[in-house]
C-alpha cells in the first residue's frame, strides 16, 4: 500500500477496510449498477483492472517478512520509574543494555512509556513532549537512541487521554476527532519503530459497545501506522481492559488483525523507591497464570504479552528472576525489561542474557507451553520446539526444596525407554543419552532443560492438563484454573492420573485409555471408540462443541460436566487445551 499514491490510496480505501497487515472486503461493499449488460460488462471489466493495478502492492505486500516474526524484545521505563524519568533516564538505561551484553542478546527496543508528553497539544494539534523531560525534544532522544545501533519505541493511549491523564490520540470524551493519523505522522518524523497503545479512557459512543469502540480505535491506529512510510511494530493494550468479562476472548481474537503483541491482563507490579525490597514474586506468577492459557491466540508474528520482565529488580530475587526468564520463555512472550540496568547484579544479568534460555523464547515455532501437570507447589511444563527439539520447564512455587525426576513417558513419549540428549540450560550440563531429568530445584526456583529424543521416541501425543477459569477474581495460579477430570468433574489441580488428558488427531479426549463423550445430555468416560459422541471440535473462543449434538462442554464446579447451547464465552465452558498449535 505505500507505494500507491495519494489518489489510489482514497480509492482502495472506500473499497476496503484495512485489517493490520492483512485487508478484507468491507461487508457493506456491493456492486449498485443496474444498468444493461454492455455496461455491466464494462465496469466489472474496469474494476478488475483496477482491481489488479491496486492489488499489485498489496500482494508484494504480503510476501514482506512479518514486522515481529519472533517475540519482540527490549527495554521499558515504566516498571521501575513509572513517571520519575527524563530523557537522561531512557538514555542511561539505552547506553547500559549495550555495555552489558544484553543488547547483543536481543533486547534492542528501547521504549518510553507514560508521561512523556504534555496534557495539552499545540495550536496545530500535535502531541507535545514534556520539555523539562526532554529539553532537546524527543527527535534528539530517538537519534541517540538509534545511533548505538537500538530501535525506539514510544507509548500513547487509543482514549481521549492516556493512564496518566496526558494527551490521548483517541476520540475525545463527548466524540470528536481522533489523532490517530496525525500523531503516527509526528512518530514517523521522530523515527519510531515501536508503538504501545494503552487502552485508558476510551470513549464508546451511546448505543456503542466497549468491544466495538475499542476495535475501531484500534483499527484506526494500525490503518494511520500503514499509511506511514515507517515499520512501526504495534503492541496493543485493548485485552486488558476485558479481563474478567466475557468479551475478553473476542477481543483476543481481533487484536491479531491490527498488531504483532498485546497485553491480555493486569500490570506486573512496579517498583516502590519507599519500599525497593518488597516482594514481587506474587505479581510474576499471577501475570504467568493468566497468560499460559491463552495459547491459541498466538503465532509466530502475533503475540500474547504477560507484561514487563522485572526480574533483577528491587523486590525480585535471582531465583525468581530464573523463574521469569524460564516461564516468559516456555510461552514465547515478548522480553521486555523494565528495570534500573545499571543497578543489575552480574548474576542477574546472566540470567536475562542466558543464550540457551533466550533461544526458548525466540523459538521459530512461537508455540505457548503445555501444562503437563500440575500440583499445589510445581508446575511441568512442556514446550516444542522447532527441528525436532523440546523444552521442558518445572517451577517450584513452593517454599521447600523440590526434588524433579522425569521419564519420557511424564512428557508424552510413548515407547519404553526412549532416551534423549538433555541439557539443562543455567548450568549448561549436557547429558548426551539420558534416559531422565532430574534437579532439585530451589524454592520460587524453575529448571529448564532442552532435550532431543532419539529417532525412536517417535512425536509426543499431545497431552497434558485441560484446564477451565475458576469463576471469581482470583489473583494466584491455584486459584485461577481448574482441571478437568475424567471422575467427571472440573477440581482444583493436583497431580493426579484422572487430569491427564491426550487430545488426539481425531479430536477425542483420552484419559487413562478412555474417551469423553456426550450421551443423552450427559458427559461420561466410554471406551475409546469412532461415534461423534467421543469428538470434539476446539474453537478460537476456547469452546469445545461436540460434533454429535453441537453443545458445549460445561464444567461446573462440585455439580459435574454437561453439554449446554454454547454461550457468550461463559468461564464455565472455555478451556485450554495441552499443546496448541495456535492461531487457526
Ligand atoms: C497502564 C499500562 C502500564 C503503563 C501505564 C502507564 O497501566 O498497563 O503498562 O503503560 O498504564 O500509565
Amino acid at each position: 500500500m505505500r507505494s500507491l499514491g495519494k489518489m489510489s490510496k482514497v480509492v482502495v480505501l472506500s473499497l476496503f477496510e484495512f485489517e493490520g497487515s492483512s485487508i478484507v472486503p468491507m461487508r457493506a461493499f456491493a456492486p449498485q449498477a443496474k444498468a444493461d449488460g454492455h455496461r455491466r460488462g464494462w465496469v466489472r471489466c474496469s474494476l478488475a483492472l483496477l482491481l489488479t493495478a491496486l492489488l499489485a502492492p498489496w500482494c508484494a505486500a504480503q510476501s514482506r517478512p512479518t514486522l515481529a516474526p519472533l517475540p519482540p524484545m527490549g527495554w521499558n521505563d515504566w516498571a521501575h520509574y513509572q513517571c520519575d524519568f527524563t530523557a537522561q533516564t531512557i538514555l542511561e538505561n539505552a547506553h547500559a543494555l549495550v555495555r552489558t551484553g544484553l543488547a547483543a542478546r536481543g533486547y534492542r527496543t528501547v521504549t518510553i512509556d507514560d508521561c512523556w508528553m504534555l496534557k495539552d497539544r499545540d495550536s496545530h494539534g500535535n502531541l507535545q513532549a514534556d520539555p523539562e523531560r526532554f529539553p532537546h525534544g524527543m527527535k534528539a532522544v530517538a537519534d541517540a537512541v538509534h545511533s548505538l545501533g537500538l530501535k525506539f519505541g514510544i507509548y500513547e493511549d487509543a482514549g481521549s487521554q492516556t493512564c496518566g491523564g496526558f494527551a490521548g490520540s483517541g476520540v475525545p470524551d463527548g466524540g470528536g476527532r481522533d489523532h490517530f493519523l496525525q500523531d503516527a505522522k509526528l512518530f514517523a518524523s521522530w523515527g519510531v519503530d515501536y508503538l504501545k497503545l494503552d487502552g485508558c479512557n476510551v470513549y464508546a459512543a451511546k448505543g456503542e459497545s466497549q468491544n466495538a469502540a475499542y476495535r475501531a480505535a484500534y483499527r484506526a491506529q494500525s490503518a494511520a501506522l500503514h499509511q506511514v512510510a515507517r515499520p512501526v511494530i504495534f503492541s496493543e493494550s485493548a485485552p486488558a481492559y476485558f479481563q474478567d468479562t466475557t468479551d475478553w476472548y473476542d477481543v483476543l481474537s481481533w487484536v491479531r488483525h491490527y498488531g504483532q503483541l498485546w497485553r491480555e491482563g493486569s500490570d506486573i507490579a512496579t517498583f516502590d523507591a519507599k519500599a525497593p525490597n518488597a516482594p514481587r514474586f506474587h505479581s510474576v506468577l499471577w501475570n504467568y497464570a493468566y497468560n499460559l492459557p491463552l495459547g491459541r491466540f498466538q503465532s509466530p508474528g502475533n503475540w500474547n504479552d504477560a507484561d514487563f520482565l522485572i526480574g533483577g529488580d528491587g523486590g525480585v530475587t535471582l531465583a525468581e528472576t530464573r523463574s521469569q526468564m524460564a516461564l516468559w520463555s516456555m510461552m514465547s512472550a515478548p522480553l521486555i525489561l523494565s528495570s534500573d540496568l545499571n543497578m543489575l547484579s552480574p548474576a542477574a544479568i546472566s540470567a536475562l542474557s542466558n543464550q540457551a534460555v533466550l533461544s526458548v523464547d525466540q523459538d521459530s515455532l512461537g508455540r505457548m507451553a503445555t501444562l503437563l501437570r500440575r500440583t499445589p507447589s510445581s508446575d511441568l511444563l512442556f514446550k516444542e520446539l522447532a527441528a525436532g527439539r523440546y523444552a521442558v520447564a518445572v517451577l517450584n512455587r513452593g517454599s521447600a526444596p523440590l526434588r524433579v525426576e522425569l521419564h519420557a513417558s511424564d512428557l508424552g513419549f510413548e515407547p519404553a525407554g526412549c532416551r534423549f540428549a538433555s541439557t539443562d540450560l543455567w548450568s549448561g550440563t549436557r547429558e548426551p543419552d539420558a534416559l531422565s531429568l532430574q534437579a532439585e530445584i530451589a524454592p520460587h526456583d524453575t529448571a529448564i532443560w532442552k532435550i532431543q529424543p532419539a529417532a525412536a521416541c517417535g512425536v509426543p501425543a499431545r497431552t497434558g492438563v485441560i484446564t477451565r477459569l475458576a469463576s471469581g477474581r482470583h489473583r494466584d495460579v491455584e486459584g485461577y484454573a481448574l482441571c478437568l477430570a475424567s471422575s467427571g468433574d472440573v477440581e482444583a489441580c493436583s497431580a493426579s492420573e484422572g487430569q491427564r488428558w491426550t487430545v488426539t488427531s481425531s479430536g477425542a479426549l483420552e484419559s487413562s485409555g478412555r474417551c469423553l463423550a456426550a450421551v443423552d445430555g450427559k458427559v461420561l468416560m466410554q471406551t475409546c471408540g469412532s461415534s461423534d459422541a467421543q469428538r470434539w471440535e476446539y474453537t478460537l473462543l476456547g469452546d469445545l462443541v461436540n460434533r454429535n449434538n453441537h453443545l458445549c462442554l460445561t464444567g461446573h464446579k462440585a455439580n459435574g460436566l454437561t453439554v449446554e447451547t454454547c454461550g457468550h464465552s461463559p468461564a464455565t465452558q472455555i478451556w485450554s487445551l495441552p499443546n496448541d498449535p495456535g492461531y487457526r
